[in-house]
């Protein structure tokens, strides 16, 4: 749905494939054919996340070997690493049904119902964006977790009773990207709670080069490298870069993608070398052209930038910060001595942390 396009501006849908006819319909059908796309399919294909991976194949495969559902898992990380992948993962590894739904679109106790109602045993329930999931859902949620049971009221007022139902043991798959914003009951009621790093550019390079293959786009050793360093740590970007990239190979080239080629697609498509986009570098500038390196809150700099708080807040400053350009500080957001090189200006003295500005006395 829109609300992934509206949080992750790289959340496009996965363009590539023929799309088949009932992908118009709904992203989410979409992106999680498999076969349309470059998702990874098994835990094998899924490239990186060595931990993760590790403790997410004894989890399953100790369900397995016990005939039962897998504890619930909670996948947490900025957009585009790899956590709605996972959950079609889950229920692949496990051989068994995958129900997609998110938090906003849980309105009211009624709508889960609805959906635990539906599924088979051992299904996998996949909720995204979990953590919006409203109060009232949430409750219902945790006897649903706990003790495979849905608790349903009949009725209102004096005449109101509740009745118990037995669902199937089942697994729920939730994803955020914000862990704080899990509540406590909600967060202990899973067996695993997983977070999603940004991706080394070594793994970066082999999921550009698993998804050329996918796409039958030729592109040489140092065109991988040169995509994978420019995609933010992140698949989904990697993804997108590379048939950008590929464009540009096919209409200026003989349509191999090496460094060159890589080099001057990712240019003409505002990707700079540390792989920051238009968003990304006017964040950096606000900070240190309009708020002089700040501090400054959150929402002013999301103001200045016109984008909202919670995107600029779960999709850009992760990467930045990582990066070691940005700042999260109690008095609001900073730029580093970084930053302000990155963009060709000299950071002012008040930038430079005593601890460098030392060097140079
Ligand atoms: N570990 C991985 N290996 C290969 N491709 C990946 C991996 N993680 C993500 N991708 C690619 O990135 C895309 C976005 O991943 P997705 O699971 O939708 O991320 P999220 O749900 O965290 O936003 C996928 O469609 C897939 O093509
Ligand atoms: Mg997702």
């Amino acid at each position: 749905m829109a609300r992934d396009e509206l949080l992750d501006p790289s959340a496009l849908p996965e363009e590539e494939a023929a799309p088949p006819p009932a992908a118009a319909a709904g992203a989410e059908a979409e992106s999680l054919d498999p076969v349309a796309s470059l998702r990874p399919r098994t835990l094998e294909e899924f490239v990186g996340q060595t931990e993760l991976k590790r403790r997410l194949a004894v989890i399953l495969e100790a369900a397995r070997r016990r005939g039962q559902a897998s504890d619930h898992l909670l996948f947490a990380g900025p957009p585009g690493l790899g956590k709605t992948s996972l959950a079609g993962i889950v229920a692949a590894e496990m051989g068994v049904t995958l129900h997609v739904t998110s938090g906003p679109a849980l309105e009211r106790p009624g709508d889960l119902a609805a959906i635990l109602t539906k599924l088979g045993e051992g299904d996998v329930l996949f909720i995204d964006e979990i953590h919006r999931l409203s109060r009232s859902v949430e409750e219902v949620l945790y006897p649903a977790m706990e003790d495979f049971q849905l608790d349903i009221v009949l009725g209102k007022g004096p005449a109101a009773r509740s009745i118990r139902l037995d669902l199937p043991r089942f697994c729920l798959v939730g994803a955020t990207t914000r862990t704080g914003l899990i509540t406590g009951p909600l967060r202990d009621r899973f067996g695993l709670v997983a977070r999603l790093d940004y991706y080394e550019p070594d793994d970066l390079r082999s999921i550009v080069v698993r998804a050329a293959a996918i796409l039958g786009a030729v592109i040489d050793a140092e065109g991988a490298v040169e995509i994978a360093g420019r995609s933010r740590g992140t698949p989904r970007i990697a993804n997108r870069l590379l048939r950008r990239v590929r464009d540009v190979a096919e209409v200026e080239g003989d349509g191999t993608i090496d460094a060159a080629v890589a080099r001057e697609g990712l240019e003409l498509f505002g990707i700079d070398a540390l792989g920051l986009d238009k968003v990304d570098r006017s964040i950096l500038s606000a900070l240190c052209e309009r708020f002089g390196g700040g501090p400054v809150g959150l929402s002013t700099l999301a103001i200045a930038v016109s984008e909202p708080t919670e995107t600029v807040e779960d999709v850009y400053e992760p990467y930045l910060i990582q990066q070691g350009l940005l700042l999260r500080t109690p008095r609001g957001r900073t730029a580093t001595p970084a930053a302000w090189r990155h963009l060709g200006l000299v950071p002012p003295a008040s930038a430079i942390p005593a601890s460098e500005a030392g060097l140079f006395d």
